[in-house]
């Protein structure tokens, strides 16, 4: 339990529609000579495989009709944030940590799960679990390069290593279905907390660049909407849920602080907040400029307008719908965005404008 929050996804029969959808250039290609070994850990906002690995089960088309051509293991048409960000620095695709056929793990390994959330603490795949099995490979991975290993990380290299992490979706979502919004709010300092240990316990490893999501507006999910949306007061301007959204931006604040704090406190630790609540939310408000239409309805699902979603038959079961252009759409299937919109957050996450402090994710490339 707990770990298919997001949806299922299972195995159908459908039709695929093969598309080429224009690839958004990215603003910044870096000079990134020996780019940073990377271990990321989060949710399905940045899972390259780690759910259908750990499974055995896999995605249907047309999850990855836009870039890779077949589902990729990923809950997108194509590829995901992380995905891009690798791209900037001439690095591979992280390799998830549960791969356990041919892994190559010498630019870093995902741990990022479907799913996860910050609590409850020792369920798989919760934040404190994903950093447990980090830890693990940390303490085992250098004696195996000296043993002869290929594709593992050798022990300096977990110094110089840049951990990101992008958590925090689920905790909210799992917290609005059974509570209400005071009790949600409450909640919050506990989220916030396991990430400070995951910071801390990373660091007390060695660990010193650290590069930390906030969470977005989950307000303006189909999914939510489809759901909750019931009375027109409780949606803003844009259309999405304020409680929700208010939820997500005290969350945001709280780990803003966690990390102005931890950054003060580490010494020698860099610790990056990127604001990606306002890159989302400016991409939804704004969809038009972009060449978006319908921010709030989903590719791919059923039911058509305005949400496009319908828990019964979410993307790629009997039944489901998808769009011709996803290049058009942000939401992909209600909860996942569509790898143009992902390619739109990741250029602005590379124009540095989000980050506090304001530096480049290029910044942790090695020195040589
Ligand atoms: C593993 O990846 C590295 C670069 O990311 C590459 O140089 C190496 O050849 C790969 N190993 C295998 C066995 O493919
Ligand atoms: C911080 O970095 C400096 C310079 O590299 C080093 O001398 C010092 O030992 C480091 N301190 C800690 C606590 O890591
Ligand atoms: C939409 O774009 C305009 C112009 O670039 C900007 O001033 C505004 O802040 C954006 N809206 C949101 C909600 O970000
Ligand atoms: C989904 O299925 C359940 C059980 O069959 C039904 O009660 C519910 O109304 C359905 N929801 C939608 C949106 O069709
Ligand atoms: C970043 O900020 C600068 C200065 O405000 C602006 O010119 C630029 O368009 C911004 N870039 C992005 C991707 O938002």
């Amino acid at each position: 339990m707990g770990v298919v929050k997001e949806g299922c996804y299972l195995l159908f029969p459908f039709v695929i529609l093969s598309l080429s959808v224009p690839l958004l250039p990215l603003s910044v290609h870096s000079q990134c000579t020996k780019p940073p070994i990377i271990f990321n850990f989060g949710d399905s906002n940045s899972d390259t495989g780690g759910y259908v690995d750990g499974l055995g089960l896999n995605f249907v088309p047309p999850n990855g009709r836009a870039y890779f051509h077949h589902p990729a293991r990923r809950l997108a048409d194509g590829r995901l944030m992380i995905d891009f960000l690798c791209e900037s620095l001439n690095t591979g695709y992280l390799t998830p940590y549960l791969n356990s056929l041919g892994p190559n793990f010498t630019n870093g390994a995902n741990f990022a799960i479907i799913g996860s959330a910050t609590l409850p603490r020792y369920v798989p795949f919760s934040l404190h679990v994903q950093v447990s099995q980090f830890l693990r490979f940390r303490s085992l991975s250098p004696a195996l390069v000296l043993n002869g290993y290929q594709d593992l990380v050798a022990d300096g290299d977990f110094e110089t290593a840049l951990y990101t992490i992008d958590i925090g979706q689920n905790d909210l979502a799992a917290s609005f279905d059974s509570l209400s919004y005071p009790q949600v709010i409450d909640k919050i300092p506990s989220f916030i907390t396991e990430i400070k240990y995951a910071i801390s316990n990373i660091y007390q490893r060695g660990g010193k660049n650290f590069w930390i999501h906030n969470t977005g507006p989950l307000g303006c999910l189909p999914q939510k909407l489809a759901s909750f949306a019931r009375n027109a007061i409780e949606l803003d301007e844009h259309g999405c849920l304020r409680p929700l959204n208010n939820a997500a931006k005290i969350f945001n604040t709280q780990l803003r602080v966690l990390c102005e704090q931890l950054n003060s406190q580490l010494i020698n630790a860099t610790i990056v907040y990127v604001d990606i609540y306002s890159i989302k939310y400016d991409l939804i408000a704004n969809a038009s400029h972009h060449g978006f239409d319908s921010p709030l309805m989903a590719c791919c699902g059923n039911g058509g307008p305005p949400y496009n979603y319908n828990a019964n038959i979410t993307c790629g079961r009997t039944g489901y719908t998808v769009c011709h252009e996803g290049s058009k759409f942000i939401s992909w299937d209600g909860v996942h965005y569509t790898e143009a919109a992902n390619a739109v957050f990741a250029s602005k996450i590379l124009s540095t404008n989000y980050s506090t402090p304001r530096v480049n994710f290029n910044f942790f490339c090695n020195k040589m």
